[in-house]
């Protein structure tokens, strides 16, 4: 390898920070199981934040988190802005969501999962000013043939013809809120059926980019911070994501417009991402549709995590067996 190439390779994130990584989100995903089904969002919140900044302070890189928790004072721990690793290796942009699904853990829900993405310094959007974004994700077999600026049931007849199906078959994700009231009524008159989420509508966006998953598209408005995430991810499976701002007050919409946001304007993969070297862990805390949740047998933890890179395009699952009395001694 020649010094230029070795340079480089410090310099952006390499393959090995991955694994790094997935530890973070597996403490994240343990330290909150206790909290499951307790009724304490925020407990089982910081547990998760608590245990993933721990992680995250040994892994060898220069990460500032770009989407985090939210802004310093109310959140006191992976804030925006905070530099997060070692402080040596490559510098990269973070985005931590140490549970996705905060509501669904306190319940005792299923599709919770903790989640870290990482891609190149300077490259994630930074839409933190405002909350909401409308997205549509899909596969690759999306790619040209749907469009956010198109009417749900148009994309949907585009996109059965373009799979050789009829619009009958199609899955679409959406959040079950009453702004998707008539977003879920033109989807289900398309003739298409829906697969109304509690919550969690990061997994939901992996899960319609990958093949031979149960969801065919996810769309609606969600949160901003979890779009930037998702398109990290769906980089990685060549699937397509578009995002469209949607802030709720005027206030919330000046703010972006003062930081260089745009409105009105489709964001596409490359423009909430400017970075082709991007990464994607998720590790469950409840069982779902894209990862399992933390068991316990005997003396035994168990995680499942996804790991996906988008330079080489792989999706890998890591299965963790943790000896339970090593957290025990360490909590
Ligand atoms: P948190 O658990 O991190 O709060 O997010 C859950 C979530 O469902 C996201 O997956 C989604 O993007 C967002 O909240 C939707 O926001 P809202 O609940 O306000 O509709």
């Amino acid at each position: 390898m020649s010094t230029t190439e070795a340079g480089d390779l410090y310099l952006h994130p390499d393959r090995n920070l991955a694994m790094e990584l997935v530890r973070a989100t597996e403490a994240a995903a343990i330290r909150a199981t206790p909290f499951i089904g307790k009724g304490d969002k925020n407990a089982a919140d910081k547990a998760a934040v608590d245990a993933m900044r721990k992680f995250l302070g040994t892994v060898e890189f220069d990460g500032t988190v770009v989407i985090g928790e939210g802004e310093k004072d109310e959140a006191p721990m992976l804030f925006n802005g905070e530099r997060v690793g070692t402080g040596t290796g490559p510098s990269c942009d973070i985005a931590v969501d140490p549970i996705d699904g905060t509501s669904l853990t306190a319940a005792g829900r299923q599709n919770a999962l903790s989640m870290i993405a990482v891609s190149d310094r300077g490259s994630m959007l930074d839409a933190s000013m405002v909350f909401y974004m409308e997205k549509l994700v899909g596969g690759p077999e999306a790619i040209g043939v749907v469009d956010i600026r198109k009417p749900i049931g148009e994309n949907l007849r585009a996109l059965a013809a373009a799979t050789g199906r009829e619009v009958g078959e199609l899955r679409v994700a959406v959040l079950d809120r009453p702004r998707h009231a008539q977003l879920i009524e033109d989807i289900r008159a398309a003739g298409a059926g829906t697969r109304l989420l509690l919550d969690g509508d990061v997994a939901a966006g992996i899960n319609a980019a990958r093949y031979g998953s149960r969801i065919d598209l996810c769309v609606g408005t969600g949160g901003s911070p979890e779009g930037v995430a998702t398109a990290c991810a769906i980089k990685a499976l060549g699937g397509l994501i578009q995002g469209r701002l949607a802030p709720k007050t005027d206030d919330e919409k000046q703010k972006g417009l003062d930081a260089g946001l745009q409105f009105d304007h489709v964001y596409e993969a490359d423009e909430l991402v400017r970075s082709d070297n991007t990464f994607f862990v998720a590790t469950g805390v409840t069982d779902g549709a894209l990862v399992q949740g933390v068991r316990r047998k005997g003396p035994i933890i168990r995680t499942e995590s996804i790991v996906l890179r988008s330079r080489s395009g792989t999706v890998r699952f890591v299965t963790a067996e943790h000896l339970a009395q090593k957290w025990l001694d360490e909590s």
